[in-house]
């Protein structure tokens, strides 16, 4: 049986977020040069989340499939509205794409209708954005006491919160009518 192309548009989406998420890490860690310890949190970070865009990829496979190319995914239409240049600025906007997706993708697991390799998927990158949220939150809490930025830090924080969910209110309306509201 040929698979359902709205689950393979769904996970080449989760795909495109993990390898956006990758990139994001890899312009952390340019910017963050000074920073021995951070570095090698910030390395396997990164292998966690572009072993999270395999996963899925894996995953989009296995059900006789490939990719499909995603015109404007999560992060594309965060970038339309925000363009974060400082660390702090970065650090921040990786804590909301953290919460987020560890969100999401608990509220994924908690579907009836999920199949068990998925869920095995699901269960796998969750366990990930767990500890990913926690490191990068407490770096950001770090270094904007030692730098003075505190305010900066929860200014932004609140902004991209609020940018993510105006994304994930359009992302969520275009699944559901994709699914007939079935999700
Ligand atoms: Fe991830
Ligand atoms: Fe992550």
């Amino acid at each position: 049986m040929a698979a359902d192309p709205r689950l393979i548009e769904l996970f080449s989406y989760y795909r495109e977020g993990e390898l956006h998420g990758a990139e994001l890490l890899l312009r952390l860690m340019k910017k963050m040069d000074d920073d021995p310890q951070a570095q090698i949190k910030m390395t396997l970070h990164a292998a966690d989340e572009a072993r999270h865009a395999w996963l899925w990829t894996k995953r989009i496979n296995d059900l006789g499939a490939v990719p499909v190319p995603v015109a404007k995914g999560y992060q594309d239409r965060i970038g339309m509205r925000t363009i974060p240049r400082s660390v702090v600025d970065l650090l921040a906007l990786t804590v909301v794409v953290e919460e987020r997706s560890f969100a999401r993708y608990t509220e994924h697991a908690a579907r009836p209708d999920t199949d068990p390799e998925t869920l095995a998927v699901l269960k796998e990158v969750t366990q990930d954005e767990k500890w990913h949220q926690s490191w990068i939150q407490e770096k950001l809490a770090n270094l904007a006491a030692e730098t003075g930025q505190e305010e900066r830090a929860a200014e932004m924080l609140e902004k991209y919160r609020e940018i993510d969910r105006e994304v994930y209110k359009e992302l969520r309306s275009m699944e559901a009518e994709a699914f007939g509201e079935a999700v």
